[in-house]
């Protein structure tokens, strides 16, 4: 399955070449395929916060990059470069507030810094810590393809139709996805009839980035709009919801894009299972509860404009982009350590003292 999963990829939206980081631009897909070039923590921090580079697992990569481009340049000017690197941490930890891989891979940099010995080269082994942090999600996307493929098998072998949310696939992580891997390695299985993709209001991850990234791979695909959801679920035979998670906390509560809660609601009254895909730097074990998430909030032209145009009234709007799932909605989060079902507290804290499974 490994090989077949590797040689089914097709996208990736992260590149580190030529000393810079290269960044294709997830505003314009699916019409442009624009990259653009980061050199500096700044570049790459406003990259994050307008969302060029978008996805939990993807935003902790990118940052991790950043510092290692922010060492380069402090590195030339000289003097206590360490020292002034706090201000590049600072600047990307500012970048958006809710998914944690952001804060996990900014801290394993500083660790690695901390750690630097006389005899080492400080930049070369920046660099090659963003790299690990890199490949190292990429291996994970594999290992939770296969893990939710297996379950899926488990619970109904026959053929499934699933729902899944925002955009949890290559251009949201360093491989081929969370969520969506679990739906590659499905479809790869031939266990997928069909994927129905939220178009995921406002910024249309799911039309736009979701359904261009299965059409490319031939995985049938149909778009609904969010509030479609509970009717699809009542008419169209869905088994399974499939959605990816930016922060989980210590009890099993889930963070994702907006509109993932009313989806598990909608799910646990239908009959159909929620399963949720996320690498182990996606859980927040110094968060007892979903309550303790930051939630951000965008501007309010992002719901009242279309295209750039103007289509809501001249009011004010009110944009939450992520919502807290309840553990007790959930059936099953997929990790590269293994998977918990029905979490809670105890068995996210055996989760996090297992080793990853590859
Ligand atoms: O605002 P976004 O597009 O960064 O939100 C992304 C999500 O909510 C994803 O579901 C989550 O980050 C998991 S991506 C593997």
């Amino acid at each position: 399955m490994r090989d077949r999963l590797l040689a089914a990829e097709k996208v990736k939206a992260i590149d580190w070449r030529d000393d810079a980081l290269y960044l294709l631009d997830q505003r314009v897909l699916p019409f442009e395929e624009t990259w653009h070039a980061y050199t500096t923590a700044a570049g790459v921090a406003e990259a994050i916060r307008s969302m060029v580079v978008r996805g939990a697992p993807a935003i902790g990569i990118a940052a991790a990059y950043g510092i290692a481009l922010a060492a380069r340049e402090r590195f030339a000017k000289g003097g206590d470069w360490a020292g002034a690197l706090v201000q590049d941490f600072e600047v990307l930890a500012n970048s958006r507030p809710t998914a944690v891989n952001l804060f996990w891979a900014l801290n394993r940099m500083r660790d690695r810094l901390a750690r630097i010995k006389n005899n080492e080269s400080p930049l070369a082994v920046l660099e090659a810590e963003a790299v690990a942090i890199h490949l190292s999600d990429r291996e994970a996307n594999l290992t939770m393809a296969q893990l939710g493929a297996d379950l899926i098998r488990k619970h109904q072998g026959n053929l499934q139709t699933v729902l899944t949310h925002c955009n949890t696939g290559a251009l949201a992580t360093g491989g081929f996805g969370t969520a969506l891997g679990v739906i590659r390695a499905a479809h790869l299985e031939g266990m997928i009839e069909r994927v129905y993709a939220d178009e995921t209001r406002p910024w249309l991850q799911g039309s736009r980035l979701t359904a261009w990234e299965l059409a490319n791979e031939g995985i049938p695909v149909t778009v609904n709009a969010d509030s479609a959801a509970a009717h699809l679920m009542k008419t169209k035979g869905i088994t399974w919801v499939i959605v990816g998670a930016d922060r989980i906390t210590a009890n099993g509560d889930v963070a994702n894009k907006i509109g993932t809660y009313q989806l598990a609601v909608a799910a646990m009254h239908h009959g159909v299972r929620f399963m949720v895909v996320a690498p182990s730097s996606t859980i927040d074990m110094a968060l007892a509860s979903g309550d303790d998430i930051p939630i951000e909030e965008r501007e309010s032209r992002e719901l009242l404009e279309l295209g750039g145009k103007r289509v809501g009234a001249d009011v004010d709007a009110f944009n939450p982009v992520f919502d807290v799932t309840p553990a007790d909605l959930i059936d099953a989060i997929v990790t590269e350590k293994g998977i918990v079902e029905r979490p809670d507290t105890a068995k996210m804290a055996l989760l996090m003292c297992r080793k990853r499974l590859h």
